[in-house]
């Protein structure tokens, strides 16, 4: 990707440097480590697999560790490896304070742990507050109890609709397809009521009127600060608390805006009362000190609204969800930027930008497109139109260095430091995501960009794991892509991640301002002004000839230094800086 790393510095452009700037947003100096972090989101299943059961593994995520803390980021996030019948990957939880058997024990959490703050990397991990599994003794209990019990309080328990209550409650839909409730058997065999479930029937809403849903929480988040980890990622963090009354809804349970269904307008998101759990999770956390953290992933459209929820008093951090659907569209790119960084500034929060997440096409697959690819969480299989791997990470390198100069945090989703794309021919009997299964196969789901991690080419399983075979196989081009032949190549995907992570943390841009530099901003390319630092993304078909300055990095080696070629970034050291501090 990128053959050389050494700085070239452009004598012979004639172009001026930035021209007029906008301002958006001044440096950064409140103090919180988090305010301006590289997060590295680890899905444990994937990573490595240290027992060799073909899953990944705590022990794996230790062993491995230090390639983290090489590659320069701040802290890591883990997805679930709490106990669970693993029905959706583990956000299926069944017991919350304790260590799946197929990721290892509490033991190997603390082990863990030790070795992060040994290398300097903090650990967050994820909460799943809006259900648990069924299989959950407090789930349990409720369908040993009868209607109206406290056990049954617990969750969203309600009568079915029409004779015999043979109809569900209301008409809303599973976020993975088909109904969202399902009828149980009473204890006496006979049909009984129905509950709520947003997503898999295996994974029960829990009933946030109920104050014991609360004081339960509460009690596991004392359990993990306890342990040491430096906060949580919320999983469906607008989802917990329904509107009264749960009145009907015709959109998919997504909250998504891609679905023509504004999620602000949707009953089971955003509800007010949300706020009051997390202004007392907030007291929670502060009382561990200033440096543990909550981040939402809270699909709340507009980002004005979104900010609601990291007002002082609440969350610390919202994913931002628009920045990564926007995609490589321009305009939108401008307007998403612009918006998060002035919404949340209003409210004294830094941003987040994210482009990719396990339960997203990798990005690197995403831009292999010209033109419209899958829906984002319904997968590439080997029937639909492939995307062009090679232009696809050629722009994915691009985008990562679009983002890793705006201010504010980031999240890294693993494997995209190598570039990695989905896998586009998972067999459908290995398919696990249960969206594939409850939508009759109709939409693939999340399997493709779960696909473990190759680590080392010439070791069995690609250096994953020695044992089984991985639990969803590597496609092709994993080979060439192991992270130690990367390693090894400073025109590497890896390679530039490094250096954008060295430069980024050089150059404090985490904490930087930002300024559109107009000149530089058309239909086809973007750029804005970060300290002394000229951001320039060209998706123009032609070459951009680059500004004077000693250029920093590029996305890639260039056939002549002078030009920017289509699908590259470049970051620019300003001769004569620019005054946007
Ligand atoms: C969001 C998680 O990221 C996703 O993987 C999961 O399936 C749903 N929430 C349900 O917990």
């Amino acid at each position: 990707m990128l053959a050389d790393m050494s700085v070239d510095t452009v004598t012979e452009a004639t172009s001026p440097a930035t021209g007029p700037l906008t301002p958006i947003h001044t440096a950064d100096t409140a103090p919180g480590w988090w305010r301006s972090a590289v997060i590295y989101q680890v899905y444990p299943r994937s990573f490595r697999d240290l027992n060799g059961d073909g899953v990944g593994d705590l022990a794996g995520i230790t062993e491995e560790l230090p390639q983290l803390a090489e590659l320069g980021v701040d802290a890591v996030w883990l997805s679930p490896f709490y106990r669970s019948p693993q029905r959706d990957a583990g956000y299926d939880v069944s017991d919350y304070c304790d260590v799946d058997p197929i990721f290892g024990t509490l033991g190997d959490f603390d082990v863990m742990m030790a070795e992060s703050h040994r290398l300097g990397l903090r650990v967050i991990v994820d909460l799943v507050p809006n259900h648990c599994s069924d299989q959950h003794a407090a789930f349990q209990a409720a369908l040993a109890a009868p209607a109206g019990s406290p056990e049954r309080d617990m969750f969203i328990f309600r009568d079915g609709a029409g004779e015999g209550g043979h109809e569900p409650p209301n008409n809303w839909q599973s976020h993975f397809g088909g109904p969202a409730w399902t009828r149980v058997a009473g204890p006496d065999g006979q049909p009984d009521q129905w509950y709520l479930h947003l997503f898999d029937s295996s994974q029960p809403d829990f009933n946030w009127d109920n104050p014991a849903v609360h004081a339960e929480f509460e009690r596991v988040l004392r359990f993990w600060l306890d342990r040491g980890v430096s906060g949580f990622r919320v999983d469906v963090a607008h989802a917990l608390v329904k509107a009264p009354g749960l009145p009907a809804w015709g959109g998919r349970a997504d909250g998504s805006s891609t679905d023509g269904f504004p999620g602000h307008e949707a009953p089971m998101f955003g509800q007010p009362a949300l706020h009051d759990i997390y202004r007392r999770w907030r007291e929670v956390l502060d009382e561990y000190g200033p440096d543990r953290i909550l981040c939402a992933e809270a699909n709340v459209d507009p980002l004005p609204r979104l900010a609601n929820w990291v007002r002082p008093d609440q969350m610390h951090q919202a994913f931002n969800f628009p920045y990564l659907h926007a995609g490589l569209d321009i305009h939108r790119l401008r307007t998403v930027v612009t918006d998060s960084l002035m919404a949340l500034d209003a409210v004294g929060a830094p941003s987040t930008w994210v482009l990719s997440n396990h339960d997203v096409v990798r990005h690197a697959s995403r831009f292999g497109y010209n033109g419209h690819g899958p829906r984002d969480g319904d997968g590439i299989g080997p029937f639909d139109p492939q995307p062009d791997v090679s232009l696809g990470r050629h722009r994915a390198a691009a985008a990562s260095l679009f983002m890793l100069g705006l201010p504010g945090a980031a999240y890294l989703y693993q494997g995209e430091e190598l570039g990695l794309p989905d896998g586009t021919d998972i067999p459908e009997h290995l398919r696990q995501d249960p969206t594939f299964a409850r939508t009759g196969g109709e939409r693939l789901g999340r399997d493709g960009c779960r696909v473990p991690l190759p680590w080392r080419a010439a070791e069995p399983h690609l250096g994953f794991g020695a044992g089984e075979s991985p639990w969803l196989p590597f496609p092709a081009s994993f080979a060439e892509l192991a992270r130690d032949l990367q390693a090894g190549s400073p025109s590497s995907h890896l390679s530039l991640y490094r250096e954008i992570l060295r430069q980024r943390r050089a150059l404090d841009l985490g904490r930087g301002s930002l300024a559109w530099a107009e000149n530089w901003c058309t239909s086809s390319s973007l750029a804005y002004v970060n300290g002394t630092t000229l951001v320039l993304m060209n998706l123009n078909h032609d070459p951009l000839e680059l500004p004077a300055g000693q250029v920093l990095l590029r996305s890639a080696s260039p056939d002549d230094a002078r030009y920017l070629a289509s699908g590259e970034t470049a970051w620019i050291r300003l001769e004569s800086g620019a005054p946007t501090d």
